[in-house]
């Protein structure tokens, strides 16, 4: 990071976690009784951090990424997103941060059949209301970005595996969010395609996305930055987080991935975009 004089130093040690679990508790209910998954989970993750979370199956690695997703609210305990408090925020504003904030990729790809690689990519941006020819420009960028200009007007069913996956991830990228959370992204695939997708999801990191990984894919948990271990609904947590990682602040335009060319680009950018995100409240 550059010193200058008369500006503060950078921000990461200053700012507070881009996520943060207090005591997360998720329980089910089932009939009479309930299923604990998770059970007080405490957890911080920065701004550009590369953390992958592993476990056995139905140890809540699912449960815990659909609330840093804000797609499922804990049960008791305490979300902060960029510090805000996100039990403050009505479904109106959750909505808005999920969608401008965070992007999701799925180990089944979970794209729209009988609509193009394009269109599904410019779906979140009709919801953000971008009109319509940035839209596309925006979903052109993105699919080219994972490596599929020559097949934008394709059927997902005439994709491959690793292909539908790129889609994916070109449209969990085209918000320009701060944060990707990827559920076993290469459960459904095999290792050339994995290897592809993996090695794009390290390169978007790399340009300053931060990084979130539910995997069972040893590969991917030893280039992680960070391991989150998840065993019986407690988190086992082998590193510290990493506040000060460089590329934690990424140059403005970076990959186009978490810099808003709206706003001006200063470290704790992505942060204060997403406070004024809630403070809009209802922008649509
Ligand atoms: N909707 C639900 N209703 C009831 N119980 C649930 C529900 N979703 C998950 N569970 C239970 O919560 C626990 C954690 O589930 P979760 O899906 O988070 O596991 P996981 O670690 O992602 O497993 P896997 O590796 O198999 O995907 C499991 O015991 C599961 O049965
Ligand atoms: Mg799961």
């Amino acid at each position: 990071m550059a010193e200058q004089t008369g500006v503060p130093p950078a921000g990461p040690p200053a700012s507070p976690p881009l996520i943060e679990g207090r005591g997360i508790t998720r329980l089910y209910s089932m009939g009479d009784s309930q299923v604990a998954a998770l059970r007080g989970v405490d957890f911080r993750i920065f701004l550009g951090e590369n953390v992958a979370i592993i476990g056995p199956s139905g140890s809540g690695k699912s449960t815990l990424l659909h609330i840093l997703g804000l797609l499922d609210r804990p049960s008791a305990g305490q979300y902060l997103f960029a510090g805000v408090d996100t039990d403050t925020l009505d479904d109106d504003r959750l909505a808005v941060l999920r969608n401008r904030a965070i992007g999701f990729i799925f180990q089944s790809f979970n794209l729209v059949s009988g609509e193009s690689a394009l269109e599904n990519v410019a779906a979140p941006l009709v919801y953000a209301g971008v009109r319509r020819k940035e839209r596309i420009e925006r979903a052109e960028e993105s699919l080219a970005r994972v490596g599929l200009a020559d097949r934008m007007h394709h059927d997902p069913s005439q994709l491959s595996g690793g292909q539908r996956q790129r889609v994916a991830i070109a449209r969990a990228l085209v918000t320009r969010p701060a944060v990707i959370l990827a559920d076993e992204p290469t459960g459904n695939l095999d290792s050339r395609s994995s290897a592809d997708v993996f090695s794009l999801l390290q390169e978007l990191q790399a340009e300053g996305l931060t990084l979130v990984t539910i995997t069972h894919d040893q590969r991917i948990a030893d280039r992680a930055a960070r391991v989150l271990r998840v065993e019986d609904g407690m988190l086992v947590e082998h590193d510290a987080p990493a506040p000060y990682l460089d590329h934690a602040v990424a140059p403005a335009g970076a990959g186009g991935v978490v810099a808003d060319e709206d706003a001006s680009p200063t470290p704790e950018d992505p942060g204060l975009r997403t406070l004024g995100l809630l403070a809009e409240g209802d922008a649509s």
